[in-house]
């Protein structure tokens, strides 16, 4: 007898880091999805390679969904790791989702984004729920932290590509840093919060009436808090400079930032298969939303 599960990736449209310090954010469900596989087992093992924050996670997901750990694990993955873009988020929720199963249990999206949540908080110590919530529910959202998501509805399709820099910093510790610039600079990072607020509103409205120019001049202008921050890196600057210089609206960092993956908007779909072929060695691809 074997249980799946998926969940979704995601890339943070605009928000990231403000999110945590109550600020709301964007975020869009990336195609791409993690799955899980629970058999029955004697006691709680994996069929492979993890460490002790993912078998925590695990225990703790278990524990709430299946009321045990006596399961082996097994997990594919359409996501990089360690990217930012949520393979621990999209991890949670399959597992919640193949857990549920397990027990015979019948879980909404809301549910596993929740339970989801419980391993989230292994892994990051205080995350925003952003994550698990767009593993669960896909889909394109306005989210602030402690309140349901909304789904937000695009007025037309929006190319993207996603371009990977490579191994980003520990979510948690980035968090951290930002949380002690808040504390040093309070007058700085609260102007920050309400410009990025402003690039929020704009955003939905630029979604909404499918203005893909102005989505990518305030992806930009997010980036820019994001470089103050100190969340950007040399390759991550190379990947947005090879973006713009080939037509891109708009290129950001998504996700903690100290490395990942880099969110870019192009004008059409041939557009976005253009920069995601200038690049290929940074493992891009493209996809739309709406
Ligand atoms: O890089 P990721 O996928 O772990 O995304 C983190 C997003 C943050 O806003 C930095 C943290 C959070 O919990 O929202």
């Amino acid at each position: 007898m074997e249980w799946e599960g998926s969940g979704y990736g995601k890339a943070i449209l605009i928000g990231e880091h403000f999110v945590v310090h109550g600020a709301r954010g964007i975020a869009l469900a990336v195609p791409r999805k993690t799955t899980v596989r629970l058999g029955k087992a004697p006691s709680l093992r994996f069929g492979f390679e993890c460490g002790e924050l993912l078998k925590e996670a695990t225990r703790a997901i278990l524990e709430r969904v299946a009321g045990g750990t006596d399961f082996e694990v097994n997990v594919e993955s359409e996501l990089p790791v360690s990217a930012g873009m949520g393979w621990s988020a999209s991890y949670c929720v399959a597992l919640a989702r193949a857990g549920a199963k397990a027990a015979g249990k019948e879980i909404g999206d809301g549910e596993a984004a929740e339970i989801a949540f419980e391993g989230e908080k292994v892994f990051h110590g205080r995350p925003s729920g952003i994550d698990n919530t767009l593993a669960a529910f896909g889909g394109l959202m306005l989210f602030r932290k402690g309140e349901g998501p909304k789904a937000l509805e695009a007025g037309g399709q929006f190319h993207f590509v996603i371009a990977n820099s490579g191994k980003k910093g520990a979510t948690k510790e980035l968090v951290e840093k930002v949380a002690g610039m808040k504390e040093r600079e309070p007058e700085i990072f609260s102007w920050m919060v309400r410009e990025e607020e402003r690039i929020v509103d704009e955003a939905v409205s630029a979604l909404g009436r499918a203005d893909a120019a102005k989505l990518g001049e305030l992806m930009d202008a997010n980036n820019a808090l994001l470089e103050r921050l100190g969340l950007s890196t040399p390759i991550i600057d190379d990947i947005r400079k090879i973006a713009l210089e080939n037509g891109a609206l708009g290129a950001k960092i998504t996700g903690a930032g100290g490395g990942g993956c880099v969110l870019i908007l192009a004008a059409d779909a041939e557009g976005a298969k253009k920069i995601a072929g200038k690049l290929k060695e940074y493992g891009a691809f493209e996809f739309s939303v709406g």
